[in-house]
Parts: C-alpha cells; sequence; structure tokens
C-alpha cells in the first residue's frame, strides 16, 4: 500500500463516520508566539477544546503537515523525522473512550487489514493529577486484545500535552505493532524504542487543562485527540522495519543520493537518513516562506540545511548536492501538495543559497576544529560568529570526540556579542496555543485593524503574507513594493486608533468560504480553508463595518479593550513584501 492510499483510506474512514475534512494548518502557527512549529493536529485545535465551537463541526480528520526539532538527535534511526505527516481523528466534546478506541481497532484491522495478534497496546498507569486509565483497556480487552499484550505506563509514556506549558492534555492509549524483531530484553515492552514495537497510533483523552501552577482540572467537555504517523504506519503495511525503505515516499529521495555520493544506502544508512529527512524538511519549511537566519524558524532551516551539508561532507560528496536531493523531494511529494511544484524555483534557491554559504566556510571550519583540540563554549562561539557552525553542529561533533560544549558559556559569549537569539531558549521549541493571553488576542485583532487601514490607505492590492505575535508586539507582513511613507504611516496609525477609540464590536459568524467572499471578506490563505469557515467583522453593523476577515480568532470583544498602539518599525523583506511592527503605546 502506497502512502497515499493509507491517507484516502483514512479520511474516508472517518469521513463514513461523521467526521468533517479540514485542511492541515500551516507549518508556522499562526498567531501563536509560543510555539516555532505546528507539531501535531491538535494544536491548532486548542481553542476548540476549550469550548469553542470549530465550524466544521465536532467531528474532525486530516492530514497534518508537522516538525518537531525535539526528535532531531533521534533522526537517523529508522522512525523518528523532524518533518512528518500526521492522520489524526478528534472528538470535540463529543465521542470518548468507546468509541475512539472501537473506531481504531476497525479502521487497523478491517480496512487496513492488520492481523490483531501484532497489536499491543499502552495505557496510563495512573499516579497523583489522574487515575489509572482501566476504562480503555477494558475496551481493548473487549476487542479481543490479550490482558498481558496491554501495558500500563507512567506519565512519561501514556500522557499528551500540553503542547505548550499549559493547556488541554490527558492519558493516551497508544497502539503498537510488533515487527518480529528480537525482545531486547526479558522485560521488553512497547515504548523501548528496541525496534521491537513501533508506535502507530496514539488516542489522547484531552479531559485535563495543566494549569501555570501545574495542576491538573477538568476541562468542560472530554475530548479525543488521536494521531497515526504516516511514515511509520506505511512502512507496517509493507512489512519494513525501516521508514525510509517505503518506495513512495523515500524512494526518489535515497536514489538521488545514492547517485550524487556514488555511496550505497546500505553502507552509509545513517548520513542518507538524516539528508534526506532533513532535506524533506527544509523544502517544506522554504515552501511556507521561512528564508535561513539566525533566530526562530530561520535559525532551524538552517540547522537542517547546514547539518545536511556535513553528512553530505561525511560522505566525501565534494560538489554542492542539495539542489538534486530537494527536486527529489519535490518530486515524491508535488502531487499531493501541489504547491511545492508552484514554489520549485523559490526553495531550490533557498536550499542552494544556504548550501553554498555554508560551504565555503565548512572546510575552513573542520580544519580549525582540528587545530584547537578541545571544543567548549568560548570556541563553539568563536566557529559559530567566524564560520557560521550552528551550535548543535559544533555540540555533535564535540560529542563525536568524546567532548562536551558548556552552553551557558556559549550563551554568554553570545551575549557579550550580539542580543542572544530567542532559538537558543529551549522553551520556545515545546510552547503553545494554549497561552492565547490578552495581549496576544489584542494583537490579533489589531492584525485586522491594521490590515484593513493598509488597504485604505494604499490601496486593495494589500494582501496579508503572514503574521507573528507576542505579548509585547505584532509582526504583519504584506505585499506592497515600497515601505511606507511618513505620511502614509501616519495615516495608517491614526486609522487603527480612530477604530480602537471608537469603541467598535468585534462579531463572529460562520459561512462558507464563498458566502464570505460575497460579504466582502478578506481571505488570503485559500486553499488552507475548511468548507465552514469564521468571519469576524469589526465595525457597528454588516453593512457599516471597518475589518471583515477569514479568521479562526480568538479575538476582543470590542476594540477599546486593545488599548491604543503604535507602529515602531517598518522594513522591506524582499519580494515586494514590506514588514510593519505594532506595540503598545
Ligand atoms: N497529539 C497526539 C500526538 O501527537 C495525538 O495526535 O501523538
Amino acid at each position: 500500500m502506497t502512502s497515499r492510499e493509507l491517507v484516502e483510506k483514512y479520511l474516508q474512514f472517518f469521513k463514513e463516520k461523521g467526521h468533517s475534512v479540514i485542511p492541515s494548518a500551516s507549518l508556522i502557527p499562526e498567531n501563536d508566539p509560543t510555539v516555532l512549529f505546528t507539531t501535531a493536529g491538535m494544536h491548532p485545535l486548542v481553542p476548540y477544546f476549550l469550548g469553542e465551537e470549530h465550524p466544521a463541526g465536532k467531528r474532525l480528520t486530516n492530514n497534518q503537515i508537522c516538525l518537531r526539532t525535539d526528535d532531531i538527535d533521534e533522526v537517523g534511526d529508522t522512525t523518528h523525522h523532524t518533518f512528518f505527516e500526521m492522520l489524526g481523528n478528534w472528538s470535540l466534546g463529543d465521542y470518548w473512550k468507546e468509541e475512539s478506541i472501537k473506531n481504531s481497532f476497525e479502521f487497523l484491522t478491517e480496512v487496513l487489514k492488520i492481523n490483531k495478534d501484532k497489536l499491543a497496546i499502552t495505557c496510563f498507569a495512573g499516579d497523583e493529577d489522574a487515575p489509572k486509565d482501566t476504562e480503555s483497556a477494558e475496551i481493548w480487552k473487549k476487542l479481543g486484545i490479550p490482558e498481558k499484550r496491554i501495558y500500563f505506563l507512567s506519565k512519561e509514556d501514556n500522557w499528551w500535552g500540553p503542547a505548550g506549558e499549559t493547556g488541554p492534555c490527558g492519558p493516551d492509549t497508544e497502539i503498537f505493532f510488533e515487527t518480529g524483531e528480537k525482545s531486547c530484553s526479558s522485560n521488553c515492552r512497547p515504548g523501548d524504542n528496541c525496534g521491537r514495537f513501533v508506535e502507530i497510533w496514539n488516542n489522547v483523552f484531552m479531559q485535563y487543562a495543566k494549569t501555570s501552577e501545574g495542576k491538573y482540572i477538568p476541562l468542560k467537555q472530554n475530548n479525543v485527540d488521536t494521531g497515526m504517523g504516516v511514515d511509520r504506519t506505511t512502512a507496517v503495511l509493507n512489512g519494513l522495519a525501516d521508514d525510509y525503505l517505503v518506495k513512495d515516499l523515500w524512494g526518489e529521495i535515497i536514489l538521488a543520493i545514492k547517485e550524487i555520493s556514488g555511496k550505497d544506502y546500505e553502507d552509509e544508512t545513517k548520513a542518507f537518513r538524516i539528508i534526506a529527512d532533513h532535506i524533506r524538511a527544509s523544502v517544506f519549511l522554504a515552501a511556507e516562506g521561512v528564508i535561513p537566519g539566525n533566530k526562530l524558524q530561520g535559525y532551524v532551516l538552517r540547522r537542517l540545511i547546514r547539518r545536511a551539508v556535513r553528512w553530505g561532507k561525511k560522505l566525501k560528496i565534494a560538489k554542492p548536492f542539495l539542489e538534486k536531493v530537494a527536486q527529489a523531494v519535490i518530486n515524491s511529494y508535488k502531487k499531493a501538495y501541489p504547491t511545492l511544484k508552484e514554489k520549485e524555483k523559490e526553495i531550490i534557491a533557498v536550499i542552494k543559497e544556504e548550501e553554498n554559504k555554508f560551504s565555503q566556510t565548512l572546510e575552513k571550519g573542520l580544519k580549525e576544529i582540528e587545530k584547537i583540540g578541545e571544543l567548549d563554549g568560548k570556541n563553539a562561539f568563536f566557529l559559530y560568529e567566524t564560520y557560521g557552525f550552528p551550535l548543535e553542529l559544533t555540540e555533535e561533533i564535540a560529542l563525536d570526540r568524546g567532548q562536551k560544549i558548556n552552553r551557558k558559556v556559549f550563551a554568554e559569549e553570545f551575549a557579550k556579542h550580539k542580543n542572544l537569539s530567542k532559538t537558543a531558549s529551549a522553551g520556545m521549541f515545546k510552547g503553545g496555543l494554549s497561552d492565547a493571553s490578552e495581549e496576544v488576542t489584542q494583537f490579533h485583532t489589531t492584525t485586522h485593524l491594521l490590515h484593513a487601514a493598509l488597504r485604505k490607505v494604499l490601496g486593495n492590492h494589500i494582501s496579508q503574507k503572514g503574521s507573528n505575535i507576542t505579548s509585547e508586539r505584532l509582526r504583519f507582513d504584506f505585499s506592497h513594493p515600497e515601505k511606507l511613507t511618513e505620511e502614509q504611516l501616519k495615516a495608517v496609525s491614526d486609522l487603527i486608533n480612530e477604530q480602537i477609540t471608537k469603541k467598535l464590536p468585534v462579531k463572529v459568524e460562520t459561512m462558507s468560504l464563498k458566502e464570505a467572499k460575497e460579504k466582502g471578506a478578506l481571505a488570503f490563505f485559500g486553499e488552507k480553508y475548511g468548507e465552514k469557515v469564521k468571519v469576524y467583522t469589526i465595525g457597528n453593523s454588516n453593512t457599516d463595518f471597518f475589518s471583515k476577515e477569514v479568521c479562526g480568532g480568538p479575538h476582543v470583544e470590542d476594540t477599546s479593550e486593545i488599548g491604543r498602539v503604535r507602529i515602531i518599525k517598518q522594513e522591506k523583506i524582499g519580494g515586494g513584501v514590506v514588514r510593519i511592527y505594532i506595540a503598545k503605546e
């Protein structure tokens, strides 16, 4: 079975069970300052677990593109990837454990025809925060899973979320497939990562919210959040113990690396896997407009590309080679993701440029390392500053040499020279949408005011290209050939503050995208919308409004809650795009 057949069967199955198929959200969370990437399909759904109504209903399903950087060190094994697709189905306060588990069992055994004797299950063992999940175990037993194949594990294994520090989370029951690999010990069990069991599906029962004090309190509604990795499950269905052997996902990519290096996958498995994984992730990131840099998402893209270049060096590839690998990724995924083909030139250019930048200094940097001898925080910073070695890359080289870098010393050096990169704070990788703080909500509504104000002052060619909000400021990218003049800037900020002073109500309605457009709502992320959308209107009535825009929320109830704001900076970021920053006055 190909990966696309799996995706199709999954979505079809849940559609027949009353779920609406929603589009995959962007890899870069919109309006969520606390995380760099969408790490799971539940991520964009957090407000709906908390009780907000989803326009597509209470039963949802999709194939979500995800990116996780916390697994990066494990990339190189058979099942971990930075970028991956995750199939999911969700109940927003609708069905609960029984229906969720039964659906999973039916899909696995009847649609995918997996032998139930190959399945092993884990359930939450219980602790002071939540009871043992015997309910799930009983459901599994009723379905014919023997007791000895059901394992109770602690929070570390059988609890998911919150995606950030606070927010929805709960016990989960995980479904493993037994591969036929030998037991690693007499206590070998699912979750050991020894290869005997592969986790293919996770059903999370999101019934708690973790508070900032670390308490778990019941949510208003019981939600189900499930996730199934497309790479892993397709491998299992094809009897493969290695995801990278799945032909339709990795075949062409692995072949490209073989042709470039003249080496075989069997002999240089780790290098092949890392290059393939990192360039797949890089292609999808570049397709979302991420540019390699020293901060945030850009830094991750830089790390991925530079790490791939270094592993290419290990394969003794002499010339730039990433273009061919990126091309193979685009070819493999363009049918499912047509934007990759549309943006082919930009994607390749971004990856090539970063490869070239780094290739020029990689060799020198590696020679320097030979001279340096003992690597430490101080010279790791020197390598970063002089040769563009991401810290993590130097750490990896240090590890190969049995040395360790003190991150604190590196950070101190960094701070001495520059503003400390935000990415250095590991918290960024873990955050979550659950932090829809007041400030973030206020700035979110401000983006709508800004968008409308820009169109009124500059004209209707203005369209939003992206936005990013922290509790301190909002950043807004839009199409416009030139920076704004002082007068234009003043006109835009006056217009925004005027609406804020007017105390305009913010109203939400649900309708089809077509209807929204007919009503004059702005909508610029066309293909990402589902059948039903939410339209936010800022103004006194449906005919007398300042802004009408398709958006997921959350927003303030009236504009006066925002308080006066000011434009603190603008910059031209290239490609006919201008960026504006707004903060509170
Ligand atoms: N959020 C859960 C996971 O990522 C289920 O989708 O495993």
